[in-house]
């Protein structure tokens, strides 16, 4: 837990602790006027409630009211097993409201003061939330009357115990000071000033000064994470009218009526994807008319065509289920167009989804793996992924 030089600063705003008969022992507190941002989370309300051991200070409800806690929760020590008297058990009415601006040197620095009480009314412990510009601090202050030597103060982030820390007395009743800045990405937490390594999603997460958080994914964009640091084959390409989107993001250009290979892996050995391009109305534009799954080994022709159709070896597949296997083609059939895929042993699998426009091609499987063909990640050209035997002669 990271200590700082502010401990002075904010142990001035003792003064400011309001005296007030009326208390209560859980509230709502509204701290609009001096937000707090807590791990990277802007909160404007502050929820105190007490139970027989614990204070807590929560950001997004009272402890336990839901799964996502955002808090402070301060426990008595292990060590301590004396009387509940001198334990805070309640605070006064109207507390948080004192913000000491005065006494802070820039815009966007602010203290909320929340006292705590024990059951005779005595202050014996003070919270203090504070924002400094991007960083944001949480005081811990306890007063003569806190007798026990020690507690424990945790801060939970999203439900999660992030920090536990034990605490003399004899170091808080002086004030201790905690950095409460970060980021929060994907349900994770950062401290700001980090760079930390997060295998679920293969990615290096970095928290700058201001709060905000990047990432650097060690997956490539051939990759997808596994969310246990291991990056796994996703390579999708698209074909939309005459252009083709490859599995790492280069755009080409198909400016004839032809037949290409789009997509070859090692991983789906069998399989070879062909798309049929041609024209339509305007004689200088062509369009993907149809996409071929040739199985190699057979020779067979799978073609998904426009308006649905599917063909075999050019005769048409009737379907009487939307989900058919066709020459251990699986074809399924619904509004969105038809999805042909075949699978290889080994875990490795290979799609195409096509709806008369636009065709998606993707192979998946447990590791990265090379991928040939129009869509591939080679360098190529047109004219060495051209099918001579589907292209219009001339
Ligand atoms: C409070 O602490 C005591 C002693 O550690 C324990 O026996 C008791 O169950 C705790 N009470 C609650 C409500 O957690
Ligand atoms: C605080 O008290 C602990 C034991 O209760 C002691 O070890 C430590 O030296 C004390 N620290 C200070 C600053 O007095
Ligand atoms: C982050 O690091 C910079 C440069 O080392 C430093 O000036 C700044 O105070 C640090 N911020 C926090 C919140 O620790
Ligand atoms: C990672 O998770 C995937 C999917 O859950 C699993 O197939 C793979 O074996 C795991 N890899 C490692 C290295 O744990
Ligand atoms: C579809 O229905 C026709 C006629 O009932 C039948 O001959 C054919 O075998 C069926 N095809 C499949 C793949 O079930
Ligand atoms: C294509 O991707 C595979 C898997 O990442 C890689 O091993 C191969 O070197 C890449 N090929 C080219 C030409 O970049």
């Amino acid at each position: 837990m990271l200590r700082l030089a502010l401990a002075s600063a904010l142990s001035l705003i003792a003064v400011c602790v309001a005296v007030n008969q009326d208390f209560i022992s859980s509230a709502e507190i509204d701290i609009a006027d001096c937000p707090i941002t807590f791990y990277g989370l802007k909160y404007d309300k502050v929820y105190v409630g007490f139970d027989s051991n614990t204070s807590a200070v929560c950001f997004n409800g009272q402890f336990g009211s839901g799964p996502n806690s955002d808090c402070i929760l301060m426990s008595r020590g292990s060590a301590d097993r004396g009387s509940l008297t001198t334990h805070d058990t309640h605070i006064p009415t109207g507390s948080g409201l004192h913000k000491l601006l005065a006494n802070l040197k820039h815009e966007g620095e602010c203290v909320n003061i929340i006292p705590l009480r024990d059951g005779q009314d005595s202050d014996v412990k003070q919270i203090e939330l504070a924002n400094f510009g991007a960083q944001a601090v949480v005081g811990i202050k306890t007063h003569s009357r806190f007798s026990d030597i020690s507690f424990e103060a945790q801060t939970v982030v999203n439900g999660q115990s992030y920090v536990k820390e034990l605490f003399q007395t004899n170091q808080t009743d002086r004030g201790v000071v905690t950095d409460v800045s970060g980021c929060r990405l994907f349900g994770a937490v950062y401290k700001t000033n980090t760079s930390v390594w997060n295998g679920h999603i293969c990615s290096t997460v970095s928290c700058d000064q201001s709060g905000v958080a990047s990432l650097v994914s060690s997956c490539k964009p051939m990759e997808r994470c596994q969310g246990n640091n291991t990056c796994s084959l996703d390579a999708t390409c698209t074909v939309t009218g005459s252009t083709i989107i490859d599995v790492i993001g280069r755009v080409h250009a198909v400016a004839d009526r032809c037949g290409y290979k789009l997509m070859e892996t090692q991983s789906v050995p069998d399989l070879q994807v062909l798309g049929v391009f041609s024209e339509r109305r305007r004689k200088d534009v062509s369009f993907i008319q149809r996409v071929i799954l040739r199985l190699k080994s057979s020779n067979v022709h799978v073609s998904l065509e426009q308006g649905g159709r599917v063909t075999l070896d050019d005769r048409m597949v009737q379907f009487n289920t939307s989900e058919q296997i066709v020459a251990g083609v699986k074809i399924t059939k619904d509004s969105s167009g038809i999805t042909a895929e075949v699978t290889a042993t080994s875990g490795y699998a290979a799609s195409v989804h096509f709806n008369g426009n636009t065709a998606h091609v993707r192979v998946t499987g447990p590791k990265p793996a090379s991928v040939s063909g129009f869509c591939g990640n080679g360098s190529t050209t047109a004219a060495a992924e051209r099918e001579a035997a589907l292209s219009d002669s001339g």
